[in-house]
């Protein structure tokens, strides 16, 4: 008998070869930190189910935007906490409004070193909790809903936002916030479109960090149904359609066939959400001393990347760049 010709293990015998022959990269410029900012804070307030987590201050939330950006990471989305919740969400689009002041101080402090996403959506802002505004019967009323979404990323725009990110899943959103912007003169404002956003169980610990679970219902009439997989193609077809610049799928580690398929069939920008339920999971598992939070960190982001997402929306993006860098 022969000795086995085809021998894998040669490329896998030390960490040279290894990484000469890696198909995939993770790499600090693949991510993008979530920033929670709340309105008359004075502290950084803790989420205790998204440990590492925090509520920003205006000033907190620029010492993180600086410290992102020395590490190099690219890109940071941001998320507003109003005081004041109503059935129109009026803090979304006020000039004055949380998001629109930490855009400005962002702006102020890192320029363009540091790519400035508003997410653009009503249910931290509503008092209903829904991402819509709601007809007499209590249902989300999609195109009014629209109007309040054109108004909302104009806002954004005019306080410094270099992309808006519907997450709402209205249909018609990504053309209705194009004509707005390019309407107010923010022709160079891109759009990232939530396109296959699913109706997840994994958004619970995001919904104590944004104070927006609905206050009745769910959001099942309007994003998606997790059974369904050549939706998504539909949805990311119809933005592209619309005029969005980049397209996004979310969550991404239960969903990385979606990926895949979104890889497989549009050219554009392709992000993937890494939620909070997917990082709370991990950091659940090590505190009690069941893995390895880091080294499950990495294969996780590795595999959405290696499904096909250019880049990734994720909680472990500080930890992540400060461990590339040699600092973690
Ligand atoms: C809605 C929005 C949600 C998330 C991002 N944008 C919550 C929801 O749809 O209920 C969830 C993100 C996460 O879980 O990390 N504005």
């Amino acid at each position: 008998m022969g000795f086995p010709r085809a021998r894998p293990r040669r490329l896998r015998a030390g960490a040279t070869v290894r990484s000469l022959v890696a198909e995939t990269t993770l790499g600090v410029t693949d991510l993008v930190a979530p920033l929670f900012v709340k309105e008359g804070l004075s502290e950084p307030d803790a989420v205790p189910s998204l440990p590492g987590v925090v509520q920003h201050t205006t000033a907190s939330l620029v010492d993180e935007v600086k410290a992102l950006a020395a590490l190099g990471v690219p890109a940071v989305i941001l998320f507003g906490v109003p005081v004041r919740k109503d059935p129109l969400g009026r803090g979304a689009d006020a000039p004055d409004g949380v998001v629109q002041q930490a855009l400005r101080a962002s702006r102020d402090a890192v320029g363009d070193e540091v790519l400035l996403i508003a997410d653009t959506c009503l249910d931290e802002y509503t008092d209903h909790g829904h991402c819509g505004v709601l007809t007499a019967d209590g249902r989300v009323d999609n195109d009014a809903t629209l109007e309040r979404y054109a108004a909302v990323a104009v806002a954004q725009a005019d306080a410094g936002a270099a992309v808006v990110a519907p997450s709402g899943m209205m249909d018609g959103q990504v053309q209705a916030i194009r004509d707005a912007l390019d309407a107010a003169g923010h022709r160079e404002v891109a759009i990232l479109a939530y396109a296959a956003k699913y109706a997840s169980a994994l958004y619970g610990p995001f919904r104590d960090a944004a104070e927006c679970a609905p206050a009745f219902g769910d959001r099942r009439g309007y994003q998606m149904d997790p059974a369904n997989r050549r939706e998504a193609r539909r949805e990311v077809l119809a933005d592209l359609a619309e005029g969005a610049d980049m397209v996004m799928v979310k969550p991404a580690g239960p969903y990385l066939d979606v990926i895949a398929d979104v890889r497989a069939c549009c050219d554009a920008p392709l992000g993937a959400y890494q939620v909070s339920g997917e990082y709370a999971m991990v950091q659940a598992a090590a505190a009690a001393g069941w893995l390895d939070a880091d080294a499950v960190a990495f294969e996780t982001l590795l595999g959405i990347r290696r499904a096909g997402a250019d880049f990734i929306l994720t909680y472990f993006a500080r930890t992540v760049a400060e461990r590339l860098a040699g600092r973690g």
